[in-house]
């Protein structure tokens, strides 16, 4: 339990609009491997430069406002002369960690952001925490792209977010667009992607499958299953995504030997509590019998194709390591969404095993003195007790629009990623958002605090998912490939290091 108090509360308006030349950049978000996505953001006057994770699992703007142990880089909110500040004090505790803020205001812009007005709004400066900001991440930040009721909150206080203040200023409903695309290549794990906002005149180019928005808080939807898909359809598909072949020829592979229906039990379990689109989040995130499922099939067909990773990889979210980058031949991930055309209407997002096997390191050093190469994969799901979280490892090489004031996310494929695809429209004979029960309200009670902490507990997963991988002992992999011997590596860089220093 946790108290916050905020009286106050900014309104936001547009101070200036600044039109930035167009810098001819079409990929705005970046990210190192397991770390989200951040957009770089200019804050006050002068600007300062601060990258911000982007996060449609929270709502407030919220900055780092002091310097931590491995990082000098914050808001220096005595610098800016366009604050506003409140003297209000937030504060927040959850599990695992804390953090203590002030509510200010403060004029904020992204510069690869062009077409965006600079804009007053709503910041939550960080002034203390613990376990939130973690060693090695470069974001100083978060930006909360969900609805307010997931804000920063406190007793009669609402925290604006930024993307009400850009509303404010444009004077029109803006939706978002994001496209993750995951690594850069098979040996650079950094990843990138795009944020985009639109006005509902933006003409959206290609075939998009439409969800609802069940809640305005998260972005709740309702995911009808998750499965995996058969492997003699995972064959051709990974011939396909190799080869490239002509669309029709994909869709053909997929359609013929996709359609099924849908398992009311696992629909039922999926949305037990929620089922949420969070790009603050890694993995996807199972209800433990389903995450169980899903992963035994996998591990199943990897021991098919005779690839043997360790249960520890599987089940506990250690990272498996070889000295080449690796070919999944493993089959694909389904996840079902209910189609916003009709109740008994669904489709199907169709995620590649290079979305779910994490590039979570990659070095090629052959030219480097003294050190080996290595590639470093971690599981892109995981259990999460009774949630499900669509994190970002669900989203990349998708195109997906946020509609925040109609209230549906669109789903499309897009050019970059791995190739993940999106099926549909897929009919059953009874109305899902019945069976599956996905129109049961929450009480409304329990939401802004459970809200709040939910803001936390996204780093917090992030952060243990950093921590692990920095601390894990050792990894452990055992592949059955004709691979000399000595080039097999039985341990994680986590572990070398920690082995060198000692
Ligand atoms: C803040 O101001 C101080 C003193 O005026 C200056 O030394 C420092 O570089 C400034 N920092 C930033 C981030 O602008
Ligand atoms: C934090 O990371 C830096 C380098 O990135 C390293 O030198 C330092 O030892 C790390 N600190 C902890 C506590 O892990
Ligand atoms: C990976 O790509 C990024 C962006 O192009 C680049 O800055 C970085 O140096 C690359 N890393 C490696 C290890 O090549
Ligand atoms: C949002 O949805 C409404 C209604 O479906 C539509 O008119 C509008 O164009 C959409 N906005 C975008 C950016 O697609
Ligand atoms: C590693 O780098 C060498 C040259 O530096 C290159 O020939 C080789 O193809 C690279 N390996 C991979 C897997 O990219
Ligand atoms: C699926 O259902 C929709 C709406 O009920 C209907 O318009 C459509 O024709 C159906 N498609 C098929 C293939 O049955």
């Amino acid at each position: 339990m946790f108290f916050v108090r905020l009286t106050f509360r900014i309104l936001c308006f547009i101070v200036l609009k600044e039109v930035y030349g167009d810098n001819g950049e079409q990929y705005n978000l970046y990210g190192d491997a397991g770390r989200a996505y951040t957009l770089e953001i200019y804050i006050g006057r002068p600007p300062q430069k601060l990258n911000v994770l982007v996060d449609t699992g929270s709502t407030t703007l919220a900055i780092a406002s002091y310097a931590r142990k491995d990082s000098n880089i914050y808001y220096h909110s005595e610098n800016s002369t366009s604050i506003f500040k409140s003297g209000k004090e937030v504060q927040a505790k959850y599990s695992q960690g804390t953090w203590v803020g002030r509510l200010v205001s403060d004029l904020v812009r992204s510069p690869l952001l062009p077409s965006i007005p600079e804009v007053r709004c709503d910041i939550a400066l960080i002034t203390t925490s613990h376990n939130f900001f973690m060693n090695g991440s470069r974001w100083q930040g978060l930006l909360g792209l969900a609805y307010l009721p997931v804000g920063a909150w406190g007793e009669n206080v609402v925290v604006g977010s930024w993307l009400d203040s850009v509303e404010h200023a444009m004077n029109k409903p803006m939706s978002f667009r994001l496209k993750l695309c995951g690594a850069r290549s098979t040996t650079n794990a950094t990843h990138y992607g795009n944020l985009e906002l639109l006005d509902d005149n933006t003409q959206t180019e290609g075939k998009m499958f439409r969800t609802r928005i069940l809640r305005k808080w998260w972005y709740e939807i309702g995911v009808l299953s998750v499965r995996i898909l058969n492997s003699t359809t995972t064959d051709q598909l990974e011939n396909n995504t190799n080869t490239q072949l002509d669309n029709k020829t994909r869709n053909q592979a997929v359609t013929d030997t996709n359609v099924h229906d849908i398992d009311i039990e696992m629909c039922l379990t999926l949305n037990e509590e929620k089922s949420i689109v969070d790009s603050g989040t890694t993995n996807i995130r199972l209800p433990d019998i389903l995450f169980r499922q899903v992963v035994d099939q996998l591990r199943n067909a990897a021991q098919t194709s005779n690839m043997l990773i360790l249960d520890d990889f599987w089940y506990h979210g250690e990272a498996a390591c070889w000295p080449e980058p690796q070919e999944w031949s493993l089959p694909w991930l389904a996840i079902d969404l209910l189609s916003i055309e009709a109740d008994n209407q669904y489709f199907t997002l169709e995620i590649p095993p290079q979305n779910f096997m994490r590039v979570v390191s990659a070095r090629n050093n052959s030219r480097d003195s003294g050190m080996v190469s290595e590639f470093c994969y971690k599981l892109g799901l995981e259990a999460g007790g009774k949630e499900t979280i669509l994190g970002y490892t669900a989203m990349e090489g998708l195109q997906i629009l946020f509609n925040r004031s109609t209230g549906w996310i669109g789903w499309q494929s897009s050019n970059c990623g791995f190739g993940a695809r999106v099926s549909g429209p897929y009919n059953t004979s009874t109305s899902l958002l019945t069976t599956c029960q996905l129109t049961q309200p929450v009480p409304d009670v329990a939401i802004s605090i459970r809200a709040a902490q939910w803001t936390l507990c996204v780093i917090s997963i992030l952060a243990a998912a950093v921590l692990i991988y920095l601390l894990a002992p050792c990894i452990k992999m055992f592949l059955v490939k004709p691979l000399p011997r000595s080039q097999q590596i039985s341990l994680s860089q986590a572990a070398l290091v920690e082995t060198e220093t000692t």
